[in-house]
């Protein structure tokens, strides 16, 4: 398989900056906010630990044991399943269509807090300015995929991720001293009615924010020189990640408060409500611009995550450099409908602007399809799978693990995929 990662940490700190991105803090505060708060949040928590951490180690096992990309992968499980990566390349390029249009907005926004300045978001959703930040994402996106895993995905983490989590220790810090502090925890600390809209909605973010279930983590793993203490790994990538989402929460909701914005605002706050914060709060014209670093660079360790999936497969037949130019083309093309739906144009879908009706109708039915069609194929479809992972777990946890992935996982799934539609 092409490129290694150079050490066992840095595929740990890929897979972060894969699973930490806008799901952690743009989704993730806005849906504990509209979910009423401690109680979507305990129930992320039982997604993570019994769906989302056995999908993430289910694929580092099956990535680092095929050291090929999926749909070689794919083929070694069975002649008959050799297309079935197609619809994971897919929906991972549906899911970076839009990934890339909010990035964009996160650039524009940090370009325009550099300046000290702060447009409410229909200015500029009307005018082209969020179209030429986006085509500047593609960019940066293809040029690390041109690079390669290591002078490219690699580099761009090691320097991306701790200056997030610097910025977010800044950020909770400045949080702490605010007069809406109490009231934020209260808010987490809270625990309403739990409805089955707030168990699926947490079970769906939890796969998004983890990006398990799409063959990402797979990708990733099968970039490994050897495939060693993977338990280890998806425990640190999980709990990292979710670590990650309830401090965005304790930098968020502080702020919320104490500038009397509303919680359940939804996916605006970032860009609408909080820069009102920023506005009033002492030193906020040096957190507005911090606060959309933090943002910009959890979504591109993201995105790069996205491409890689597909390079690394499309790169066995084209070579890495002309695959990484098809891809800025093949990007370019698949991004424009939801481009398009925040500039002049206003491209709709029934009203429905086309990044929104992505993000909010097509990835959430899909997501836990998708991801239902991984888990079959290497649980029960791959059958290797528990030789495999008695290499990786203690032996007191297999029997769990096995359990899991082949009845828990899938039965959780399922329930999602018909929650959707009924609720
Ligand atoms: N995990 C990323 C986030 O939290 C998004 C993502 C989803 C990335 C699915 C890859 C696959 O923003």
């Amino acid at each position: 398989m092409g490129e290694t990662w150079s050490s066992r940490a840095m595929f740990v700190l890929a897979a972060i900056g894969s699973a930490v991105g806008l799901g952690n803090i743009w989704r993730f505060s806005y849906m504990a906010g509209q979910h009423g708060g401690g109680s979507f949040i305990v129930l992320y928590l039982i997604s993570v630990a019994f769906v989302g951490l056995p999908l993430m180690l289910l694929e580092f096992i099956a990535g680092s044991s095929f050291k090929v990309p999926l749909s070689p992968a794919f083929a070694k499980i069975s002649g008959r399943f050799a297309s079935l990566s197609t619809p994971f390349h897919l929906f991972n390029l549906l899911i970076l269509s839009y990934y890339v249009v909010v990035t964009g907005w996160i650039l524009a926004y940090f370009a325009l807090a550099l300046l000290g300045q702060h447009v409410p978001f229909a200015a500029l959703s009307g005018s082209s300015v969020f179209p030429f930040f986006t085509i500047i994402v593609i960019g940066l996106v293809s040029l690390a995929m041109n690079a390669g895993l290591r002078a490219g995905v690699e580099k761009a983490n090691a320097f991306l991720l701790p200056v997030f989590f610097a910025i977010l220790l800044l950020l909770i810090a400045n949080s702490l001293t605010m007069p809406g502090l109490g009231r934020a925890l209260s808010f987490y600390a809270y625990l309403g009615e739990i409805t089955p809209a707030t168990a699926s909605a947490a079970l769906a973010q939890a796969l998004f924010s983890l990006s398990v279930g799409t063959g990402i983590m797979f990708t990733y793993a099968a970039h490994l020189k050897k495939g060693e203490r993977l338990t280890g790994s998806a425990l640190a990538a999980s709990i990292t990640d979710t670590l990650v989402a309830l401090a965005a929460g304790i930098a968020v909701f502080p702020m919320v408060f104490t500038y009397g914005l509303n919680p359940a605002e939804g996916p605006e706050l970032a860009f609408e409500a909080l820069p009102k914060a920023f506005a009033a709060m002492p030193f906020g014209n040096i957190f507005m611009p911090l606060f959309f670093f933090l943002l910009f660079s959890a979504a591109l360790t993201s995105a790069l995550s996205m491409a890689e999936m597909t390079i690394s497969d499309t790169s066995r037949a084209f070579g890495r450099k002309t695959a990484a130019l098809y891809f800025m083309g093949l990007l370019l093309a698949l991004s424009a409908p939801s481009m398009l739906s925040y500039s002049g144009f206003g491209l709709a879908i029934g009203g429905v602007p086309v990044l929104d009706y992505l993000d909010g109708t097509f990835v959430v039915a899909l997501y836990p399809l998708v991801a239902l069609l991984l888990v079959l194929l290497l649980a029960w479809g791959w059958k290797d799978m528990e030789k495999e992972a008695a290499k990786h777990i203690p032996l007191g946890f297999l029997s769990l693990f096995v359990f899991l992935v082949k009845f828990m996982v899938p039965g959780a799934l399922l329930l999602l995929f018909i929650a959707n539609f009924i609720l």
